[in-house]
């Protein structure tokens, strides 16, 4: 039982054509006319495939295969939003290589006793609407219908106007569904399966996650007769909240991961002293405590800094998600079904955020790795061998059969 790698590769290219940039990689921002492309082509290949499409009030889509009974299904899923100028195997892999799942089954007219579920989560990326896995997190109850309505992106265009904009503003309610299995498979993101020749990393769980916005309020006044004495630069505080977030990993140290992504400074001209700064912390480690105690670090170098320049700031922490280890069967099951392809695979862990953190609140769940060249994701470098992908997909296509059971 295998599937069918060839077109596997064809559907990747296909796929990977919708927001394509101009050095191979991809710009997909959720919910743009890119991302209904995506969808729609995703649609039509689910349709295909002969799955029961329905699509939910967060946009979120579902393609259902019958199983023998009604009992909840193995549901595999993932996401086809990207980052800018971001790469075609992050979220798309793991849905296509669901699709190639369901394919496979279909060509085989092998019957399970669960039904098996293709999933494509809205707003994974958290790039354009914040928080990252907006939809699954409303999903599990962890976020309101209501907040997520109302996130806008950098525009001021609100997620649930853009839903209904591109035709995905769906009728199912987005709430807590049972099901025998959350599968994801996805590039690691990291370096290390392609550092120790894996094709495979079943994964136990993933990092805690938290994310903070700071507002910097300084003076704004002319860069030339202002003496410096007198300056209030909300720039120069941001600079040492940036160098801060930096001290605080190496300071901590383990595995903790501390990022300034985003820096939005006003007005941002050559003769003008910002007046204002707004930036983002992004800080992961496996352990929740050792994160509070970064958190803490944080407000420590934002006080400081807010009193060395006399500038006010507003420091915001509005997403955590704790560390999430995997269901253990779930776990177990995929760590069989790598060893019966012949993977070479280990256990690892996940420094990524995904939808199966989410998933795992409401029941078990799991994912499948394959490496990434370099290690590199969210850039158009991003790259999968071909051969560890159809290992990845063949790992997922037997775990689905395992846990949806033989009719
Ligand atoms: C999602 O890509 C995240 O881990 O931020
Ligand atoms: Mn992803
Ligand atoms: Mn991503």
């Amino acid at each position: 039982m295998k599937i069918d790698t060839k077109r596997l590769e064809r559907s990747i290219e296909e796929l990977g054509k919708i927001g394509q940039t101009p050095r191979g990689g991809l710009t997909r921002l959720a919910l743009s006319d890119e991302d209904k492309r995506g969808r729609d082509w995703m649609v039509t290949r689910m349709r295909e495939a002969g799955l029961r499409v329905t699509v939910d009030q967060m946009g979120n889509i579902f393609g259902e295969r019958a199983g023998e009974t009604t009992r909840p299904p193995v549901i595999i899923g993932s996401h086809v939003d990207s980052v800018p100028t971001g790469g075609r195997y992050d979220g798309q892999l793991g849905v296509l290589c669901g699709l190639e799942v369901i394919r496979a089954l279909n060509d085989r007219q092998i019957r399970t006793r669960h039904p098996v579920t293709l999933a494509i989560f809205t707003n994974e990326e958290g790039a354009r609407f914040q928080p990252a896995m907006i939809a699954s997190g409303v999903m599990a109850g962890k976020i309101a219908l209501e907040d997520a309505y109302n996130a806008r992106d950098k525009d001021g265009i609100r997620l649930v106007d853009e839903l209904e904009r591109i035709g995905y503003l769906g009728a199912e309610p987005c709430v807590a569904r049972p099901f025998r299995a959350y599968l994801e498979l996805h590039i690691e993101q990291g370096p290390f399966l392609e550092e120790e020749g894996l094709s495979v990393g079943v994964v136990e769980g993933i990092v805690a996650i938290a994310w903070s916005r700071l507002t910097i309020h300084g003076v704004q006044d002319h860069a030339g007769p202002t003496p410096m004495r007198i300056r209030h630069d909300a720039l120069v505080a941001a600079a040492e909240v940036v160098a801060g977030v930096r001290r605080i990993a190496r300071e901590i140290a383990g595995d903790l991961v501390a990022t300034v992504g985003n820096l939005v400074v006003t007005p941002n001209i050559v003769n003008a002293i910002p007046g204002r700064v707004t930036l983002s912390i992004d800080m992961r480690d496996p352990r929740d405590p050792t994160l509070d105690r970064a958190r803490a670090s944080l407000e420590a170098i934002v006080r400081d800094a807010g009193e060395r320049e006399g500038v006010r700031c507003e420091l915001e922490h509005y997403w955590r998600v704790p560390y999430t280890p995997f269901d253990r069967d779930v776990v177990d099951a995929v760590e069989r079904a790598a060893r019966a392809v012949g993977a070479r695979h280990r256990r690892i862990r996940s420094g990524a955020g995904h939808d199966a953190q989410y998933m795992a609140v409401i029941g078990p769940a799991g994912m499948v790795f394959v490496p990434s060249r370099d290690g590199r994701s969210h850039c158009e470098e991003e790259f999968t061998e071909i051969h560890d992908i159809e290992y990845g997909a063949n790992t997922l296509l037997l775990a689905a059969l395992d846990l949806a059971g033989p009719a």
